[in-house]
């Protein structure tokens, strides 16, 4: 396979990356605009690898979408490039409008003129794999989980971005026959994830000793997936997944925002005791909520385990303390972020933007 994936530069893209370059299964061609969320370093040991190849584009830039697909000519895409961060989606929605929206639709539009010109058995082996998230759901109540049939419900900009690009994918498959695959997936966690997401940030301001901003009351809650775990689901559905068919991927993993800082608080302290002995914990700091802010995800999986056999391999206790490891042995990559790109500040308390 050669397989087109956009967002490669990014946390989860990479990890895709990396599982498909390791396994020597398909060629890969990463196509990323770079934006503040990139990770390129995450890719350092393949860049140059014989079967990867790196195009900075924007998705929304049709031509530009025209001529990689031209001159790459791939058998499959995996459609990750996103704007992904629900709190900088309050601030400022108009960048998630024109990449998860737009942007997807200049791809399909792209992938859809270059399919219908492939060979009838490349046409018919084409994928076009989204990935989406949860979130499109809404939220929920104490009790029940997401499966595919769920209604959409989107409640921030961010996730009403991606419940568009998601019905987008399901048009161009219904009107235009574009081969797609799409999944829906829970709040990833793991290695190389830019510090404005709940874990990384509260790990690293633990190392810190600044305080740990826990929105509310910390009592909503996420179902943690670790990013290995995602990267061989998403290589699942693009390779066995049916066309037309969606697919719910979570970690199985529920936990409250609370319980996950005061685990975090406690794997630091483990590793890296504070000199007067305290905990942690301490730092805990409770904050204005964020508005719009989803009580619950949690996600049934079923059918992704009974029809591609997936299931996850990291429980959230092995997944998160190798998490903190992980950001333990790396601080020259976070330092380097907090020095050029975020400092770790709120976002996404909805304040009115100046006037002009
Ligand atoms: P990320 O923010 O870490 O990476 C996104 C990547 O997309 C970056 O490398 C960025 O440079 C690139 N990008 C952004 N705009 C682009 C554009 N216009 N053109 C080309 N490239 C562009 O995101 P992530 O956490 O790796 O998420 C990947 C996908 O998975 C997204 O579609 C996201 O909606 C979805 N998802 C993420 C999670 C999660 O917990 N992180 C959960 C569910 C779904
Ligand atoms: P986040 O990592 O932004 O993912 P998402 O909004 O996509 O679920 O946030 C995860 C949860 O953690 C969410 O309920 C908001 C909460 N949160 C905090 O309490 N404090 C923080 O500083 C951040 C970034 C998030």
């Amino acid at each position: 396979m050669k397989i087109l994936v956009t967002g490669g530069a990014g946390f989860i893209g990479s990890a895709v990356i990396r599982q498909l370059l390791s396994s020597k299964t398909a060629q890969v061609v990463n196509v990323d605009k770079l934006t503040y969320a990139a990770t390129p370093e995450a890719l350092e040991h393949w860049a140059e690898a014989e079967d990867y190849a790196f195009e900075q584009v924007d998705i929304c830039d049709a031509a530009a979408l025209h001529a990689v697909f031209a001159r790459r000519r791939p058998t499959a895409v995996m459609h990750l490039a996103a704007e992904s961060h629900v709190d900088r989606s309050i601030d400022n929605a108009g960048d998630f409008i024109q990449t998860n929206v737009v942007g997807s639709y200049r791809l399909l539009e792209t992938a859809t003129a270059y399919w219908r010109e492939l060979e009838s058995a490349e046409k018919a082996a084409f994928r076009f794999h989204h990935i989406s998230t949860d979130e499109v759901f809404g939220a929920l109540g104490a009790e029940g989980h997401f499966t595919e049939e769920t209604p959409y419900q989107p409640n921030s900009p961010y996730s009403a971005s991606k419940a568009s690009s998601d019905h987008l994918v399901r048009a161009w498959n219904k009107t235009y026959g574009l081969p797609t695959v799409t999944s829906n997936c829970s709040n990833n966690y793991g290695l190389y994830q830019f510090p404005e997401k709940l874990i990384p940030l509260m790990i690293i301001n633990a190392l810190k000793g600044k305080a740990l901003p826990v929105y509310g009351k910390g009592e909503n809650v996420r179902d943690w997936l670790h990013v290995e775990d995602h990267a061989r689901a998403l290589i699942a559905v693009l390779t066995q997944g049916r066309v037309g068919e969606t697919y719910n991927v979570g970690g199985d993993s529920e936990e409250r925002n609370i319980d996950v800082v005061g685990r975090i608080c406690d794997l630091v302290d483990a590793r890296q005791p504070r000199g007067d002995g305290s905990s942690r914990r301490d730092l805990i700091t409770f904050v204005t909520d964020r508005p719009g802010h989803d009580l619950r995800y949690a996600v049934d999986s079923s059918k992704i385990r009974s029809e591609l056999a997936w299931r996850p391999m990291e429980s959230f206790e092995t997944g998160l303390a190798k998490t903190v490891d992980w950001y333990l042995a790396h601080e020259a990559w976070w330092q380097g972020i907090l020095e050029r790109r975020y400092q770790g500040e709120r976002l996404g308390l909805a304040t009115p933007k100046k006037a002009g």
